[in-house]
C-alpha cells in the first residue's frame, strides 16, 4: 500500500512525465514547424519572476541572459505588468492614424530625459536603426545633394537582420547570402579614428555606431574615438547615429551610454529594455533632423502602439525614479570583481571586459559553446558570442547574492569544460 507521501510521489512522478511528453512533443513540432533560424533548441521556459526563469520540468535557472538586455526590471516586474493589464482593459490597438495617450507621453518623456526633441516609434532595434538610416540620408539629399548618402559604419558591429539594417553590420557572416546589399555604408575600424578620417569624402552623409558593440564581442568605445566622431561630424556637417539598442537605457550604469562619453549625437536608437520585455524600438532627433520627416515619409502599423507605449512609459519612469543605473553601476562592479577573481584562478580566462552590467569574458581556448551548456546545467544562463566570448546581460536588478551565486556556477562549469 502506498502511504500518503508514496501516494504524492506517484502524482508528481506522473504529472512529471505527463510535462515531458508534451515538451517532447512541443520540441519535436518547433523542428518541424519553426523556421530554423536558432538551431535546435531544446530548453523550453514557462515561467519567469524577477531573475529567475523556470523551465518546463520545474528547473530553476539564475537569468544572467535577460533576454539578451531586455528585462532589466527582471522578470514580470509588476509595474510592467500592471501597465499592461490596465492598457490591455482600455484600449489594445487603433492605428496610429489616431492619437493615444501613452505614445504621446512615451515620446514627451524620452524628450524630456535625453538630447532629443522628436521621436519616431518602431517595433524593433533592427526597424528603429532602418528609420534612422531613412532619416539621415533624406536629410543630407534635402540639404546638400542627391549624392551624399553614405554611412560610415563599423567593422564588427551589429545592427540588425533587416536589409538595411544588415548592410550596415560590419561582419561578412551576417551579410553572406543575402547580396545584393543595400548600397551606401562603407566600413571603418571601431576605435581607429584614423580610419574613419579616410573613409570621409563628398558623398558621406552619416556615421553610425555602437557606443560599446554588444554582438562584436562586447568592446566599449574609447573616449577619444567618440569625441573624434563627433569633431569629424561637425566639421564635415555629417549627422552622428548612436545605436543604443544594446547599450542604452540604464544597462551600463548611466541612462543612456553617451552619458558616460560626454558625447552628444544628432540620432539615436532605442529598442530591447525599453518595452520591460515587450516590443518596441524607437528613434530619436534633434535639430534639423528631428523636422525631416514628414506625412508620407515613414510608418508603421503597430510602431508605439498602447501596449507597447505603456509598457515603455512604466519602464522608463522606472528606470529615471527608481535609481536603476546607479544600482546598475554598483552591481556591475561588483559582478566585475566577482569574474576577474574567477580569472585570476582560472588560465582559461583571458580577459574581463565591459561597461556596467554589460559584461564578457574572454576565453584563451575556443570553449564559449560548452561553457554556456555547462552553465544551463548548474542553472545559470548567458550566452556565447563566437567561439571565445561569454556575454553577461543580467537583470540591472541582480544583488550581491546573486552575483556570487551565478560566479560559482560559472566557475563549477569552467571546471568541467575547462583543460585539465
Ligand atoms: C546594437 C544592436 N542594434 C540592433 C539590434 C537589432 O535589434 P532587434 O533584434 O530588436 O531587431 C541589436 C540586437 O541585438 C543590437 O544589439
Amino acid at each position: 500500500m502506498l502511504g500518503s507521501f508514496g501516494l504524492a510521489m506517484w502524482f508528481l512522478q506522473r504529472w512529471c512525465t505527463m510535462q515531458q511528453m508534451d515538451a517532447d512533443a512541443l520540441i519535436q513540432q518547433s523542428q518541424q514547424y519553426l523556421m530554423n533560424t536558432y538551431g535546435s533548441r531544446e530548453l523550453m521556459l514557462v515561467k519567469g519572476q524577477g531573475v529567475r526563469v523556470w523551465d518546463h520540468t520545474g528547473k530553476e535557472y539564475l537569468d544572467f541572459l535577460a533576454g539578451i538586455g531586455v528585462n532589466n526590471l527582471g522578470h514580470c516586474h509588476p509595474c510592467i505588468v500592471e501597465a499592461l493589464r490596465t492598457q490591455a482593459e482600455q484600449l489594445l490597438h487603433c492605428s496610429n492614424l489616431y492619437l493615444i495617450a501613452p505614445q504621446i507621453g512615451l515620446a514627451a518623456f524620452l524628450c524630456e530625459h535625453s538630447f532629443a526633441e522628436r521621436v519616431f516609434l518602431a517595433n524593433s532595434g533592427a526597424e528603429a536603426n532602418e528609420g534612422a538610416i531613412k532619416l539621415v540620408r533624406l536629410y543630407s539629399k534635402q540639404k546638400f545633394s542627391d549624392e551624399r548618402t553614405t554611412i560610415i559604419t563599423m567593422h564588427q558591429s551589429f545592427h540588425g537582420r533587416t536589409m538595411a539594417a544588415l548592410s550596415a553590420t560590419g561582419q561578412e557572416k551576417v551579410q553572406k547570402g543575402f547580396e545584393p546589399l543595400v548600397p551606401g555604408f562603407v566600413f571603418a575600424t571601431f576605435n581607429d579614428l584614423k580610419s574613419v578620417e579616410r573613409l570621409i569624402n563628398s558623398t558621406t552623409c552619416a556615421i553610425l555606431v555602437e557606443p560599446i558593440q554588444g554582438e562584436g564581442g562586447v568592446i566599449p568605445a574609447t573616449p577619444d574615438f567618440l569625441a573624434g566622431l563627433r569633431r569629424l561630424c561637425n566639421a564635415h556637417s555629417l549627422a552622428l547615429i548612436f545605436d543604443e539598442i544594446q547599450c542604452g537605457l540604464g544597462r551600463t550604469g548611466t541612462n543612456f551610454a553617451y552619458e558616460h562619453y560626454g558625447v552628444v549625437p544628432d540620432v539615436m536608437t532605442l529598442a530591447k529594455a525599453l518595452g520591460g520585455g515587450v516590443p518596441i524600438g524607437a528613434l530619436l532627433a534633434k535639430g534639423e533632423l528631428a523636422e525631416v520627416f514628414q506625412p508620407g515619409h515613414h510608418a508603421s502599423t503597430f510602431g508605439g502602439n498602447p501596449l507597447a507605449a505603456s509598457a515603455a512609459l512604466a519602464y522608463l519612469r522606472e528606470l529615471f525614479d527608481g535609481q536603476l543605473a546607479t544600482s546598475a553601476a554598483r552591481m556591475g562592479k561588483f559582478l566585475r570583481s566577482e569574474l576577474e577573481a574567477l580569472a585570476a584562478r582560472n588560465p582559461c580566462i583571458r580577459q574581463v571586459r565591459g561597461v556596467g552590467l554589460m559584461l564578457a569574458l574572454e576565453l584563451g581556448p575556443p570553449l564559449a559553446m560548452q561553457v554556456v551548456a555547462a552553465c544551463r546545467q548548474q542553472g545559470l544562463l548567458i550566452n556565447a558570442i563566437g567561439e571565445h566570448v561569454l556575454r553577461f546581460l543580467p537583470p540591472l536588478i541582480i544583488t550581491e547574492a546573486d552575483c556570487r551565486e551565478a560566479c560559482m556556477k560559472l566557475d563549477s562549469a569552467l571546471r568541467e569544460v575547462g583543460p585539465p
